[in-house]
């Protein structure tokens, strides 16, 4: 069912939180979820095809250097990146309001990703001891041989997140429910702490840690 939002300013917001703005109609969240941002496939096909190739062909050996290199459009190597995954990318940040989003091959996969590009060598990161017992393990076993510093706080305590909060704090993870506890972190409540803690962070922008 269509829905009538604010326009955001900036960023794809889905519309239960965008705001400002002039006030546009977007498809609702199953039609997006379904139809995208008006993908089409090329050839006609209804749903996106997989493409299980590794490799891809290019018609010289500049083009293929280029796109080795990251340059230029196309495709080259699905490690790089890959048509169907990228539909799948696109998809899931429209849907999040998100600028961007990264598809990985696992849970473990993407919060370790996530975890590693976010912390640098005397960063600091806040986790609650009730996640999920190998993102536990990596918090507290492989992040402190990066040089990275972690606080375990309790879930469901909203607080605890600003309280661990340190200069160089620059990630605030949340699993909610968590598994196996199913504990539930009120993330409304957290919000304001990330916030701040965002704003903070771009201030920083640039800086290490
Ligand atoms: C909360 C949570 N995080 C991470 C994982 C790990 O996911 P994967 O097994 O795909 O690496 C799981 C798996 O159940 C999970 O429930």
């Amino acid at each position: 069912m269509p829905v009538t939002v604010r326009a955001a300013s900036c960023g794809r917001q889905p519309p239960d939180r965008a705001g400002g703005g002039e006030a546009v109609t977007v498809p609702g969240f199953n039609t997006r979820a379904v139809h995208g941002d008006g993908w089409r496939d090329p050839l006609g096909a209804v749903s996106p095809p997989i493409y299980q190739t590794s490799t891809f062909w290019y018609a010289t050996m500049a083009e293929g250097a280029a796109l080795g290199a990251d340059r230029g459009t196309g495709w080259y190597y699905t490690r790089w990146g890959n048509p169907t995954t990228r539909l799948l990318e696109d998809r899931m940040a429209l849907l999040e309001g998100g600028q961007d989003a990264l598809a990985t091959a696992s849970g473990m996969g993407a919060i370790t990703v996530a975890m590693l590009a976010a912390l640098a060598p005397g960063a600091h990161a806040v986790v609650p001891r009730g996640v999920y017992q190998a993102t536990f393990q990596f918090a507290r076993d492989v992040l402190p041989l990066q040089g990275i510093e972690v606080t375990f706080i309790d879930a469901v305590d909203p607080a605890a997140y600003e309280a661990a909060l340190r200069p160089t704090t620059r990630l605030l993870y949340v699993e909610t429910p968590n598994n196996p506890l199913l504990q539930i972190t009120d993330v409304a409540a957290v919000a304001p702490t990330m916030d701040s803690t965002m704003k903070r962070m771009q201030k920083v922008c640039g800086t290490s840690p």
